[in-house]
Formats: structure tokens, sequence, C-alpha cells
């Protein structure tokens, strides 16, 4: 075998279908989000940033930075050791202390990312208890990853059907150990699970509940605790799996659970024991987002209320977005060639960056750009947006389409203001 021509000729397919992948070489300004410059032909060129997950922008606050600056400058860089062998500072305690008060839980342990406390969870809790995984269809690779390591027998239900759950776990006997594993907000559709039916079935059928709240922990509940918080059903949650890179703006993953299940995973996990801790600055930086994130609600009335806005503006544009009531707003471009060219066209000629979203994050055919306006995306930018993607849109002879209500305001409002 002549090894570069077989991984070329495998780039080359991705690249025949549209689908591969150029990373923006991208610096984000400091104090001035969204906006950021980035290189092209080495020239700078700035533009107004659409598809952060640094959600709340709290990567850039004074409190994280001069948290993280603090840590550096008493502990230095790096631990030096894994969680066992000498790389447990007082930031990675105090933090996982903090996380497990957030989602009122007994304990808490902080991974390398979330994508790593996904993977290793499930894999240990599978292969500790012989459990069947009941996964949602859209699930997170890091969740499938781990439940396929896991060697544990997996039933896929339909996204959100809870008809279909039903159907597969009543095949099992009571006794039998079982883990549903769902999302709360899914980052691609925008729309949430209903946590409160899935703990009801995990209740008849003897199941426990592992929610990733990756892309709701900081955004949602009066505390940010996320929509387990906000549907008051967080007790009822057994393991709640979330990042600190999101609506936290720093890096790393977590679970928050019993003192049981979490003792259980840092002790068999090979994700958690083998490699080295994360950095104390980042501990100390995700600290202080918290702390601000969750005593700050304000944040998460303006997040829902920017991402309100440009929905709307969409839908009366007649551009066709996914309905949802959370604060990402999918624009469905279902072709992977015209989604890179109408990302492009948007960031070369108007300022706009949005990374065109294809295949295997999201299906064949369902290609789309992902917005997600934050609280500092002005109503301005928003008008300035809106009539952009109408202008590419017409020029790729994209189909408009009708809605059948004009006015999609939902009460966004209820869960954010009142304690
Ligand atoms: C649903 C979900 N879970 C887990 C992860 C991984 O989190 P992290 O970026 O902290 O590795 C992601 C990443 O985007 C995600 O979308």
């Amino acid at each position: 075998m002549n090894y570069d021509d077989f991984f070329r000729s495998k780039i080359d397919a991705i690249r025949n279908e549209g689908r591969y992948r150029y990373f923006l070489d991208l610096n984000r300004h400091c104090g001035a989000y969204p906006k950021g410059t980035h290189r092209t032909d080495g020239k700078p060129k700035e533009i107004t940033i659409w598809c952060s997950n640094d959600y709340l922008c709290m990567g850039q606050h004074e409190k994280v930075t001069t948290a993280m600056k603090n840590a550096i400058d008493a502990v230095g860089a790096g631990t030096g050791g894994t969680r066992n062998i000498s790389g447990t500072t007082s930031y990675h305690v105090d933090l996982e202390k903090k996380l497990a008060d957030l989602h009122h839980k007994e304990k808490a342990l902080v991974f390398t990312s979330g994508y790593v406390s996904n993977s290793t969870t499930l894999e240990t809790l599978g292969r500790m208890t012989g459990c069947h995984f009941f996964s949602d269809k859209l699930n997170h690779a890091s969740m499938i990853e781990g439940i396929r390591h896991s060697g544990c027998q997996k039933h896929i239900y339909r996204h959100l059907d809870m008809a279909h759950l039903v159907e597969l776990i009543s095949q099992l006997d009571y006794d039998t150990p079982k883990i549903i594993a769902t999302e709360s907000v899914y980052s691609m559709e925008g729309d949430v699970a209903p946590l409160a039916d899935i703990v009801d079935i995990a209740r008849r059928y003897n199941a426990l509940v592992y929610l990733d709240e990756v892309h709701a922990v900081g955004l949602y509940g009066y505390n940010g605790g996320g929509i387990a918080e906000r549907e008051g059903v967080m007790e009822e949650i057994d393991i709640i799996e979330a990042t600190l890179a999101k609506g936290f703006g720093v890096m790393g993953g977590y679970i928050a659970s019993r003192d049981a299940i979490v003792d259980s995973v840092r002790s068999y996990a090979n994700g958690f024991i083998f490699t080295t801790s994360l950095p104390p600055a980042v501990m100390a930086g995700a600290l202080a987002s918290v702390e601000y994130v969750s005593s700050n609600n304000n944040l998460r009335i303006k997040l829902q209320e920017q991402a309100q806005k440009l929905r709307q503006r969409f839908v009366e544009a007649k551009l066709p977005i996914l309905l949802n009531d959370t604060h990402i707003v999918p624009l469905m471009v279902c072709n992977a060639v015209l989604c890179r060219k109408l990302s492009d066209i948007l960031r070369q000629d108007f300022g706009h960056y949005a990374q065109p979203i294809n295949f295997p994050t999201v299906p064949k055919g369902e290609e789309r750009l992902r917005f997600t306006p934050t609280p500092f995306h002005t109503d301005e930018m928003i008008d300035d947006l809106v009539e952009s993607v109408v202008d590419v849109w017409k020029l790729l002879d994209l189909p408009f389409v009708r809605y059948n209500q004009t006015d999609i305001t939902i009460e966004i409002a209820k869960n954010y203001v009142m304690p």
C-alpha cells in the first residue's frame, strides 16, 4: 500500500463532497466581543463572530482572566501530575465543591474536557454495571463513544421520542441495570429533551438517568444549573455531566452526582486516572466564572432576548430556521457546497462569521449555519446580519420559505426572572 496515496484519496473524497474542513485563523478581541480578527492571505480582517460556544463571553470576563493570572503567579502553569500523584490543588478541590453545589449533588469530579467526561464516565458506568444503555439518536459523539467502549448493549431511541423509549425499555426486566443517556439542549437543533418525562420513565423501569447539560449549564435555571434546574428535576437526575468551556468560557468537563457514583468513577475511570490534571489557572478561572454566572441571572435574560430577536428577524425574512426556544438559531441550507459558499461570502464580503456545519456533525442534506448570538450582539448587528444573509441567499438562489405564524414570540422570561 502507498500510505500517502491512500490517505490523500480519503481527504479527496471529503473535498469532493464539499465538506473538507478549513480552520479559520481567528483571534477574538478581549473586551470587544463579538469582534475578532482573522488572517486571510496574511492580511488581518475584522469580523463579527456568530458561532462561538462561549455563550456568555465569560472567556474574556475580567474576573476570570484576573483569577487565572493570579493562580499562575501563585502556583505556576501546570500541576505536574495526575490527580492521584501530586496533581490535586486547592483550585481543583474548590471548583469541584462549587460544581456539586450548583447541581445540588453530593460530589463533582473534573475531567480534562467535556468530551472526556462523557466518554470515560459512560464507559466506566457501563463496564462496572453491565447495564443496557438507552440513548437518544442525536446524542453527542462523546456519549456514543463512551457507550460503545463500555461493550454494553445499547438501544437507540428516536430523537426526543418518549413513546419509543418506553417501547424499548419496557422489554427488559425491572432488575436489569439500565442507563438512559440524554442531552438537555441539543446543540445542532436547539431543541430540549423532556426531562420530567425521562425521569418518570427511569423511575418506572428502574434506570439511572445520565444527563449532558453541556449546552445548558450557565444558561438555564435561575442559578445557571441548566435545564434540570429550570424544570425542577435536578434532584431526580442521577448523573449530570457538563463542560467548563461553553457557558463558563474556560475549559474542562465534569460530572456531578451522588458520592458513591462519583467516587466509583474517580476510582475506576481510566480517562480520569491516567492523565495529567488541568492547570490550576484553568480551575481558578472556571471557579470565578461559575461564581459570577450563577449569581448574574441578567446574563441569561439578555442571552435569550438576543436569540429571540435573531430568530424573529430570520422568520420575518422568510429564511428557513429550526424553531426552538433556546439560544441556538440553526439556519438550514441543506447542501454542503452551498452552505460553505454562504459562509464564505458572508465572511469575506459582509464581515459576518458563522462556520458551516456539515456531516458527520449533522446528517448529509441537513447542512446548516448555526448562529449563537450572545448578550453582546447588539440589535444593529442582528439587523445587519439578517440583511446580509438575505442578500447572499438571493445570490445563491436558495429557497425562501413561508411560516404559518409570522410572530413566533415565545415566552422566554418565565424561568429566568424569578428565583
Ligand atoms: C453535547 C456535547 N457534549 C459534550 C461536548 C464536549 O465538550 P467539550 O467541548 O468540553 O469537550 C460537546 C462539544 O461540543 C457537546 O456538544
